[in-house]
């Protein structure tokens, strides 16, 4: 038995990939470790949304890379994700004790990409492809022992956000099959996974592309709804405009379909918003978040935002804070803006705003971001929930369950009984910026 250590960095779509490629692997005499140090084959699975992401990447390389000059010179080292995807052969010319790069429209060559570099070859498959990655010996998934199943629907993007690098290491977005998704989703059911979340950059676009039949998000969340048993469903990212009525209505009719939209907003201003080409301004955007809330009780709506988009102006940034106080959005990932190879935006150079006032920014939107958490989190005291528990640890020398709401809310229980994996009926008792804390209701 060899063994394969993967470090994972990026989104949910690498981690699912990363489960798929253990998988792969096993079949080839590959098990996992988790000590980088024990490994024969030694893989980063890179992000490249941001500079900082790809720089950890190749850094990550540089430390294998010495490990394989200075101690063992048969050890395996490849690259896979979205810098492999965009770099490509790139990679050997910065990192030269790189054995082999896969984008991530190859993922399901890695078995033949293993048994070539252990034949002495240097491989870098990274062509793009049309068509949605298809299993073709059904190797299972490796999935992570947890409570939530994260399943991949749509790949790629169409969308060219002027600051994104995602279409192009993700390439055309494509539609996986119903009936690959609902196989996955009952095989992770029987395996004990408590939840489903769907998986995709913009989830709600779902079956676009469907030549064939029209068949959408909505029918895909009423086919796993009706899958019996206990469970909850998720979707996530939505874009904002791709999100109907039906989808709404669909959501709040079915049982196990969670109060739970992330519908990323990126800016309050509407002119930047066109300059990011996104499809919406900021009164399409108010207008979607008001019918979701209208229509859905105690939904949680979480959203993502960019500090210093080049030619932001001081006015255009106050925008996004209020947007996050006017729509009371509950949750927001935010990020300074990184100019990324090949995007629209990367050449506006003119307009790029200095570090310092992008910096200053975004410490604003961070601030912003924990308010509007702590009030959102302070609406639930003395309400009585549904947790689905996740973890259970020593906190401040107490045992605690940890877990989450149908509405995405973290919560934790203090109690000596280990809950992982059931659900559970809570009285919340309090509320910080981060989470709730709630007593078991007898
Ligand atoms: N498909 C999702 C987003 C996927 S990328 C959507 O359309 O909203 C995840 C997040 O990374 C984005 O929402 C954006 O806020 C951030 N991001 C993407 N490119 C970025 C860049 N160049 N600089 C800073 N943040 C970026
Ligand atoms: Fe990137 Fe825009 Fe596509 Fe989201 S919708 S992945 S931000 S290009
Ligand atoms: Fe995800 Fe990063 Fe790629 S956010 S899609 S891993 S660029």
């Amino acid at each position: 038995m060899k063994h394969v250590y993967i470090e994972t960095m990026g989104c949910q779509m690498n981690k699912s990939d990363t489960e798929r490629m253990l998988g792969m692997l096993s079949h080839f005499d590959y098990e996992e470790t988790k000590d980088p140090e024990k490994a024969d084959l030694l893989m980063v699975n890179t992000c490249s949304i941001r500079q900082l992401s790809e720089d950890k990447a190749f850094s990550q390389l540089g430390v294998w890379g010495k490990w394989k000059q200075d101690r063992n010179p048969d050890l395996k080292i490849g690259m896979c994700g979205c810098v492999a995807q965009q770099k490509a052969r790139q990679v050997f010319s910065r990192a030269p004790y790189v054995d082999f790069v896969l984008g991530t429209h190859k993922i399901y060559s890695l078995p033949d990409v293993i048994k070539r570099i252990n034949n002495g070859e240097r491989v870098c498959e990274c062509e793009e492809t049309n068509l949605p990655s298809q299993n073709p010996e059904n190797y299972e998934i490796n999935r992570v022992k947890s409570t939530n199943a994260w399943i991949n629907i749509t790949e790629g993007c169409n969308n060219f956000c002027t600051y994104c690098i995602v279409p192009y290491t993700r390439g055309r977005e494509r539609s996986r099959l119903p009936e690959t998704i609902i196989k996955e989703v009952k095989d992770a059911l029987n395996a004990g996974f408590k939840e489903i979340t769907l998986l995709g950059q913009n989830v709600d676009s779902y079956g676009k592309d469907f030549k064939d039949k029209n068949y959408r998000l909505a029918d895909l969340l009423r086919e796993l709804n009706s899958i019996e048993g206990k469970f909850r469903i998720r979707f996530v990212t939505s874009y904002p405009t791709d999100i109907t009525d039906e989808l709404i209505e669909t959501a709040k009719e079915l049982d196990k379909v969670c109060e739970y939209f992330h519908i990323p907003m990126q800016s309050g201003n509407s002119e930047v918003l066109k300059a990011m080409n996104r499809r919406y301004d900021r009164e399409t955007y108010a207008k979607i978040v008001k019918k979701v809330r209208d229509m859905i009780p105690d939904v949680t709506i979480t959203s993502d935002f960019i500090a210093g988009f080049p030619g932001e102006t001081e006015e255009q940034f106050e925008d996004t804070l209020t947007a996050i106080d006017e729509f009371e959005l509950d949750y927001c990932n935010v990020a300074a803006y990184s100019p990324r190879e090949k995007t629209v935006a990367a050449r506006w150079v003119d307009k790029f705003i200095p570090e310092d006032i992008k910096n200053e920014r975004f410490q604003r939107l961070n601030d912003k971001v924990k308010e509007n958490c702590l009030k959102s989190n302070l609406k639930y005291l003395g309400r009585e929930m549904e947790v689905l528990v996740e973890n259970f640890y020593e906190h401040k020398g107490q045992m605690i369950n940890t877990g989450k709401t149908r509405n995405f809310k973290t919560v934790h229980i203090p109690c000596d009984t280990d809950l992982t994996g059931q659900f559970v009926n809570v009285k919340i008792s309090g509320a910080k910026t981060w989470y709730i804390k709630a007593v078991l209701c007898t």
